[in-house]
């Protein structure tokens, strides 16, 4: 498995923070992570890949001279958004432009803005573009309207140098915030509860450099795993966390597939032809909205009827129609889903709109009957690493013509 895209962006983000450089290992090589490379790059921050293997991320902040964010930069990549606590808390300003919506949906940032604000943030917004100034930046106690990962990260970031302590409640849960706090507290920050729904965070007046390893990411685990239980094969994925993906788990296994916990990986074998089952998307550890287009797509060959609800963004259920061109039968109303099972896909020319939608058309392509030209496979690149080449090792296949 690669390193978790969503455990090293803000990473990534908080690393200005720091007064020495930092080394992220086990970083991997997606087009997010050199976005936000970029970014940090154009406000002075010295970012280059080290390593035995590449997959290192040297990051030396000493020369940070800036807390404007390039606006073109930021319209490639929404976590750039993750700057806010940081440079609010370093430099005591800051000017990002509104990361905007997607293709899953409008992609509010209030519960970013309310924690930043608590904590003595001043906001205006025009043209696009917030600026924000902090001439205090103090600890808060501030309850989240929503489990919001990324408003929980931010806060929990510019905390770290805030004077006095912070408390986050209803904090988000993910393994990515606990992966966040174990480097900010290598950086020397005392970051206490993350992966509980209270996070506490005692300020302090610097962070020094720090040296730490990515978790493995638990979407690209995920992903594999449904495509062995939709090929009906077999997959070995090493270092993936099987506590990480326990709602996964027990979804495949209701559709029929087996799936063996291992120290240092899982195996998973998939049905000859998988059983309907219901999915509902949640917070962590519920079962992910980010791998909800993949369970589509298995769902589509299923032995019957299943229904997804999707409660965490507006609208993630693009690929149904793409699906839908290579024999689907999938109706949306609003966030549900009604997936009746085909015996089979056939291949067809589908259009990947985000990421993990052009995860699902790959898996259904590669169970489907005939040749699938999958376009839009830029946001595939945004977020798996060498996706054709791991899929072909498996027996994929798969081959990227451009
Ligand atoms: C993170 O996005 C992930 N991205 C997403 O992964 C993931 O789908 C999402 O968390 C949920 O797990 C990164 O970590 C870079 P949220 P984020 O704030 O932080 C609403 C992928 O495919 N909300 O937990 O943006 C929001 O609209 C990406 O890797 C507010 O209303 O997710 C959504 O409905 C896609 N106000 C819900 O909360 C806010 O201020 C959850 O969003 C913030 C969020």
């Amino acid at each position: 498995m690669s390193g978790a895209k969503n455990a090293v962006l803000p990473m990534m983000a908080a690393s200005v923070m720091a007064s020495r450089p930092c080394l992220i290992q086990n970083a991997p090589h997606l087009v997010d992570v050199e976005v936000m490379a970029a970014i940090l790059t154009s406000i002075g921050v010295h970012v280059r890949w080290t390593g035995v293997t590449g997959s290192d991320l040297y990051i030396d902040p000493s020369g940070l001279r800036s807390h404007v964010v390039d606006e073109a930069l930021m319209r490639k990549v929404r976590s750039s958004i993750f700057l806010m606590g940081p440079l609010l808390a370093k430099l005591g300003k800051v000017e990002v432009s509104h990361p905007g919506g997607c293709d899953i949906g409008p992609r509010p940032i209030d519960l970013h803005l309310k924690g930043l604000r608590a904590m003595g943030a001043r906001f205006e917004e025009s043209h696009g573009r917030i600026l924000g100034v902090a001439e205090s930046w103090k600890g808060v106690d501030i309850h989240l309207d929503i489990p919001s990962v990324g408003a929980t990260e931010n806060i929990m970031m510019g905390a770290c140098l805030a004077e006095g302590v912070t408390i986050i409640r209803n904090a988000a849960k993910e393994p990515e915030i606990v992966d966040l706090q174990g480097f900010l507290n290598s950086m020397g920050a005392s970051v206490r509860g993350a992966g509980t729904d209270v996070i506490r965070v005692e300020g302090l007046k610097s962070l020094k450099g720090a040296v730490y390893s990515v978790m493995p990411d638990r979407i690209e685990a995920g992903t594999f795993m449904a495509m062995a239980a939709i090929t009906g094969g077999e997959i070995w994925i090493r270092n993936a966390i099987a506590e990480h993906v326990q709602a996964v788990i027990a979804k495949l296994r209701e559709t029929g597939a087996d799936v063996i916990e291992k120290p240092d990986g899982l195996f998973v074998r998939g049905p000859r032809r998988p059983l309907p089952t219901d999915v509902k998307t949640l917070p962590y550890p519920g079962f992910p909205t980010d791998m909800q287009p993949q369970m589509m797509a298995l769902l589509t060959l299923a032995d019957g009827t299943s229904v997804i609800t999707e409660t965490v963004f507006d609208s993630r259920f693009k690929q149904a129609e793409e699906l839908g061109r290579m024999g689907a039968r999938i109706r949306v109303d609003g966030r549900t889903a009604i997936i009746k099972g085909v015996p089979a896909l056939s291949g067809a020319q589908v259009e990947a709109t985000d990421l993990r939608s052009g995860a699902s058309l790959v898996l259904a392509a590669l169970a489907a009957e005939g040749v699938t030209v999958v376009t839009g496979i830029q946001n595939l690149d945004r977020g798996y690493e060498k996706f054709e080449d791991k899929i072909r090792a498996l027996g994929g296949n798969i081959a990227r013509v451009d």
